[in-house]
């Protein structure tokens, strides 16, 4: 296979008014798969000098777009400490993240399960399975390689991750919801870092590459499953639906972007700059921001009622729509200022999506 392009893979948006164009995207997802994909081994370059992973290499430091990078205290550390920290953050990010495709690929088998013989979404979620597997040895891989103490998921949040491969026989879509929380918000984290131009370590940049373009293809699934399927719910089961994500969204979204408490209690990083770091205007804005062009498909799926706004917003995940477009918030919309409105500009939104 060939490495993965310089450009960064854009989702695949249609609007799915009926079963044949459902169809269509799932077809043309399951041949991208075919057509493009890479394998963990093959197609990264672990033995490459320039690519050796060594903690205390300056490639690794992180950069100003950071939370914790932009902090006086992390600037103030020894470049071999910042490196360490930035690997450190690295390595737990793909090693929640293949935690996170664990959950994934037992919950994908769960719905592929019970999926009728000439089902597309068969062989879609098989593709997505094998591409899921391949990211998972990569980033295992890289965590090996760092030779740090990694830790992933914070131990709370172990024993009620292991429901997630068993939510697709209560509701699909519940589990679709579950999949987009999982793989937004680090998209928009790796897209960000890329489009910053920071130099990045080549080993990561290559890994991050690979995952950026085979998840444009999963989020592009799973965002199609949902416009297909949720206009044909139960007014119950959607309601129900619709009160569930922001408290999945605001969980997840968490989970990808807070501090590792190991490497905090590590270098003894102080609470004040923790909270600085994490808790922050700006931290809590990029919280709303990685959740945004989710909080546009809830939106334009009707799961955002009156109480359930109130939800998100308890969730810390809530922006008005429009309520500044700029470089860093491009899925911001205009200003609404009413229900109507916000319906309008999600018509608006799908239209867009249409002509794209
Ligand atoms: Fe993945
Ligand atoms: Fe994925």
């Amino acid at each position: 296979m060939t490495g993965p392009s310089t450009g960064l893979s854009e989702e695949l948006r249609e609007k799915v008014s009926d079963r044949a164009s459902y169809v269509s995207v799932i077809d043309r997802l399951s041949k991208a798969s075919v057509d493009k994909h890479w394998d963990a081994y093959a197609d990264v370059p672990w033995d490459d000098p320039d690519c050796q992973v060594d903690p205390k290499d300056p490639r690794w430091v992180l950069p100003p777009t950071d939370q914790l990078g932009a902090t006086e205290w992390y600037r103030s550390q020894p470049v071999e400490v910042r490196a360490e920290i930035g690997l450190w953050r690295m390595a737990t990010a793909m090693k929640i993240g293949l935690q996170f495709e664990n959950l994934l690929q037992r919950g994908l088998l769960t719905y592929a399960y019970k999926l009728r013989n000439g089902s597309p979404e068969y062989r879609y979620a098989m593709h997505e399975l094998v591409e899921e597997g391949h990211h998972s040895m990569m980033f295992q891989e890289f965590v090996n390689r760092s030779g740090l103490p990694i830790r992933g998921m914070p131990k709370s949040l172990d024993l009620l991750a292991q429901i997630v491969p068993w939510v697709p026989r209560l509701s699909t879509e519940m589990f679709f919801i579950f999949v987009l929380g999982g793989e937004d918000p680090i998209d928009y984290v790796q897209r960000k870092t890329l489009k910053s131009g920071h130099k990045m370590h080549p080993l990561a940049e290559t890994i991050v590459r690979i995952h950026i373009a085979e998840e444009a293809r999963h989020i592009s699934f799973a965002r199609h499953y949902l416009k297909h399927r949720v206009p044909r719910m139960n007014p119950v089961r959607r309601k129900v639906l619709g009160l569930l994500t922001p408290g999945v969204l605001g969980i997840m979204a968490r989970i990808m972007l807070s501090p590792p408490g190991p490497m905090v209690r590590h270098y003894g990083i102080p609470k004040d700059v923790v909270r600085e770091a994490y808790q922050s205007p700006p931290a809590r804005a990029q919280i709303r921001d990685c959740v945004g062009k989710l909080r546009e498909l809830a939106i334009e799926l009707g799961l955002v009622g009156p109480v359930s706004k109130r939800l998100w917003r308890a969730n810390g995940i809530w922006d008005e729509p429009g309520a500044g477009r700029t470089a860093d918030r491009p899925h911001a919309r205009p200003r609404a200022s009413s229900s109507a409105a916000t319906a309008a500009a999600g018509a608006k939104a799908g239209r867009r999506e249409e002509a794209k």
